[in-house]
């Protein structure tokens, strides 16, 4: 009998079992506690809750490991593509050379969206949010695959959608730029590699193709590459909440675009580029900024500090600052903003409000003044983290279909409304 938890409830003592991850992660089995004991947990925001086991990424926050299949994120940024991380957070592994190619040529392949898709881009409103878009396109690509809708794929048939998702997520990207602007769409090309292709629809016109910098593609490689997974974090526990009632995989990932639009999560990298905007309208004194943020009765946060794991440092958030300073040396830019948010770091990082509260640059902190640079508009940052993480959200909600134990979410909660009482005809309101 392995390891025991003992709950004392009304004076009977419960025993639940204890499991151990391979990283030596502990939990509390307590898949009985209520038919035993009648009593249910809760836990705000899920902070001490484990909803799964999973074999995809290790965080540590403590000491800010993050780990995409046992290899630590340095070495997956300096050594794997975007799309060779792909494939290793899908399959577990790192592809041979045959499979990737293979793999490679599938994705660009797949990156042409159906004719029929091109209709929807004309009823969007040109200036309506770009993930409201994204949401829209990617549930809609289960109109075009209704071979690929039922409720247990084949792993051929989620390998075929995966393909699709993470070939057209880059498309279904630059034309909503491109219709944003009211410029007409540029279509994949098949000598590009995902991300120059990426580039290249988001840049290029008829007239004028958009110069490749290879500088530019490593700096875009290595942010998808950090946005690619995070175990289960806001998004990605809403994908498999939605993909556990055997919704199909375009409508759990649909909702997963969603749930990382909202500035907590995924749409905090386009809050960050304006909040430090305002600071330098304001003349770039950041003072005010920081006592609002500290402020009890103000709920202004400083936008890129903070994170429910990392309570130590976010490993991403050092990686991209080096990519960004790389960057912006070989290409010679300067960034007013960019002082901006080093200066702001560095007086968050001195404060003790801050410290005590575990509060450092998160991956959304410097992502945004490299998409600037790239010449990304802030309301596209989003969806560049959509792009990242699509893998992630797709292998996820592979591993949830393939585990024969998973069941359909569904919390229980605690009622605190009216207790019983009888209806009152309108006469006597
Ligand atoms: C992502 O989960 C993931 O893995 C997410 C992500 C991923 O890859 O998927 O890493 C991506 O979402 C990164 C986070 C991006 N969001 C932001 O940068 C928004 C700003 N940060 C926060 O709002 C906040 O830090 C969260 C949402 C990230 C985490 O919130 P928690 O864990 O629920 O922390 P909390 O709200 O309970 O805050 C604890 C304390 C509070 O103060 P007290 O009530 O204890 O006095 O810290 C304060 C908060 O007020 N606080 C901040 C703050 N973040 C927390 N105060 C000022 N500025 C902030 N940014």
């Amino acid at each position: 009998m392995g390891e025991m938890a003992q709950i004392i409830l009304d004076g009977k003592t419960y025993e639940f079992p204890v499991i151990e991850g391979t990283e030596k992660e502990k939990a509390i089995d307590i898949t009985k506690l209520r038919a035993e004991s009648s009593y249910i947990t809760i836990d705000n925001g899920f902070g001490n809750t484990g909803a799964c086991t999973s074999a995809i990424t290790f965080l540590d926050g403590e000491k800010g490991i993050l780990r995409y299949r046992g290899i630590p994120i340095e070495q997956v940024t300096e050594n794997l593509n975007f799309i060779e991380t792909s494939y290793l957070l899908l399959h577990g592994e790192l592809p041979s050379k045959e499979d990737l190619e293979k793999f490679t040529k599938s994705f660009i392949e797949q990156m042409p969206l159906h004719p029929d898709m091109l209709n929807f881009f004309e009823g969007y409103p040109k200036d309506g949010h770009p993930m409201g878009l994204l949401s829209a396109m990617v549930c809609s690509l289960s109109g075009y695959y209704p071979e690929l809708l039922k409720p247990e794929p084949t792993q051929e048939e989620i390998k075929a959608m995966a393909a699709e998702l993470l070939a057209k997520v880059a498309t279904i990207s630059a034309y909503t730029y491109r219709k944003s602007l009211g410029q007409e769409l540029v279509g994949p090309e098949p000598d590009l590699s995902y991300v120059e292709n990426f580039l290249h629809m988001m840049f290029s016109t008829k007239e004028k193709i958009y110069q490749i910098d290879p500088t530019v593609v490593s700096a875009l490689e290595a942010l998808l590459i950090l946005h690619a997974d995070h175990e289960q974090n806001c998004s990605t526990s809403t994908v498999r909440m939605v993909g556990s009632s055997w919704a199909n995989l375009f409508a759990s990932i649909s909702a997963g675009v969603g749930a990382l639009w909202g500035p907590l999560h995924g749409g905090a990298n386009q809050k960050v580029v304006e909040m430090l905007e305002d600071i330098q309208k304001d003349g770039g004194c950041i003072d005010k900024f920081i006592a609002r943020a500290k402020d009890p009765n103000d709920k202004y946060r400083l936008m890129g500090f903070g994170h429910r794991v990392y309570k130590n440092f976010d490993p991403r958030a050092k990686i991209i600052k080096k990519r960004l300073d790389d960057m912006f040396e070989n290409l010679g830019i300067t960034d007013p903003l960019l002082d901006v948010a080093v200066k702001l770091e560095k007086a968050v990082l001195k404060d003790d409000y801050f410290s005590q509260r575990k509060l450092y640059p998160n991956v959304d902190f410097y992502s945004g003044i490299i998409y600037k640079a790239i010449g990304i508009p802030t309301e596209m940052f989003p969806v560049m983290f959509a792009i990242g993480r699509m893998p992630g959200w797709i292998a996820h909600w592979k591993e949830m279909k393939g585990n024969s134990k998973s069941k359909i979410c569904r919390p229980r909660q605690i009622y605190t409304g009216y207790t019983e009482r009888d209806y009152v005809s309108m006469e006597n309101r």
